[in-house]
């Protein structure tokens, strides 16, 4: 593997799942094969679960980690080719992706989108000039459009939840926020269940209000509901997350109707698992009665993120 930014770069989906859950009974039995190598970290944005679950997974693989705060400890980057640098950016991507490639084997890169131009954001522009001018392999530890990472540990976690013969209904659920979040999660996330449901894993439901539907090109073979309790019904898994519109781009729209998963809309599913990537608004996006309930995985879910790292850059140390 020399790339990981979205499901494509996984071949088969329930062999990088079947590959997790032997590493976590295992930790430490790769410990060799990333000894001497370097995984470095570049985080544009703030990050809590990431940052530390990959750092935690490499050193699993006896890789030595360095961690870059561009966003603090950097020179302000450049991306844009042929402009004179003579405003407020000190480094070109060009130069610091290349230098960053000398120090390390396997790189990783966090860049949220900036919501406010669509072309610019779904173009990924950053990740892809980041990728061409690093010269190592690159895993996204999110992006502007995607976080792989998180839809691997999501989707780790709904197997390992899952010991009956027929297929899960999974429904990913919107939620209410007061901030413009980006896209880049529920994408994945459905990115990752519409192959899963393709490959016979997985029944998967989108539930938004009007004025949420996300790009097509994320959601083919999902089913759309425009209205979460007829959603919510048989559902076997819910996903809970918060996004801004794609089509009125980067915009917070009212919602009249309730959005938020309390246990009286729990209480419709089939005893449903419930899921968020957090971190996560209390009592905004998701009731606190749920977060703390017996049917929460959000810990879980995060501790699974060790395992979807270490699979990845076991990868890529075994290919590279
Ligand atoms: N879920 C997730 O990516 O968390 P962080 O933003 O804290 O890394």
């Amino acid at each position: 593997m020399k790339q990981f930014f979205s499901v494509a770069d996984v071949s088969n989906l329930s062999n990088i799942v079947d590959e997790a859950l032997r590493l976590k009974q295992a930790p430490f039995a790769y410990e060799q094969l990333g000894k001497r190598r370097t995984l470095g970290l570049v985080f544009l944005n703030p990050s809590l679960r990431t940052r530390l679950s990959t750092q935690k997974a490499a050193m699993q693989l006896g890789m030595d980690v360095m961690v870059m705060n561009m966003d603090k400890d950097g020179w302000a980057l450049e991306t844009r080719d042929g402009v004179a640098m003579n405003g407020a950016t000190v480094e070109h991507i060009r130069e610091a992706a290349a230098v960053m490639g000398q120090y390390c084997d396997v790189l990783g890169i966090r860049s949220f989108p900036k919501l406010q131009d669509r072309e610019e954001d779904y173009s990924e522009d950053l990740f892809r000039k980041f990728s061409s001018h690093c010269g190592v392999p690159v895993i996204s530890l999110e992006s502007a459009t995607r976080h792989p990472l998180q839809s691997l540990a999501d989707l780790i976690t709904i197997r390992e939840h899952w010991l009956e013969p027929r297929k899960p209904k999974v429904v990913m659920a919107w939620a209410p926020h007061i901030k413009a979040l980006p896209q880049a999660v529920p994408n994945s996330f459905s990115e990752w269940m519409c192959r899963a449901q393709a490959e016979g894993m997985v029944d998967f439901t989108i539930a938004h209000p009007d004025g949420y539907a996300l790009a097509e090109s994320f959601t083919q073979g999902a089913t759309i509901a425009n209205t979460l309790d007829d959603a919510l019904v048989g559902a076997d898994f819910v996903y809970v997350k918060n996004w801004s519109s794609y089509n009125d781009y980067g915009q917070v729209l009212p919602v009249k109707e309730q959005w938020m998963l309390d246990n009286r809309k729990l209480a419709i599913t089939n005893h449903a698992n419930v899921m968020h990537c957090l971190p996560v608004r209390r009592d905004l996006e998701l009731a606190s009665e749920v977060l703390d309930g017996p049917q929460s995985l959000v810990i879980r879910e995060a501790g699974n993120r060790v395992w979807a790292a270490q699979a990845v850059l076991k990868r890529m140390l075994d290919d590279n």
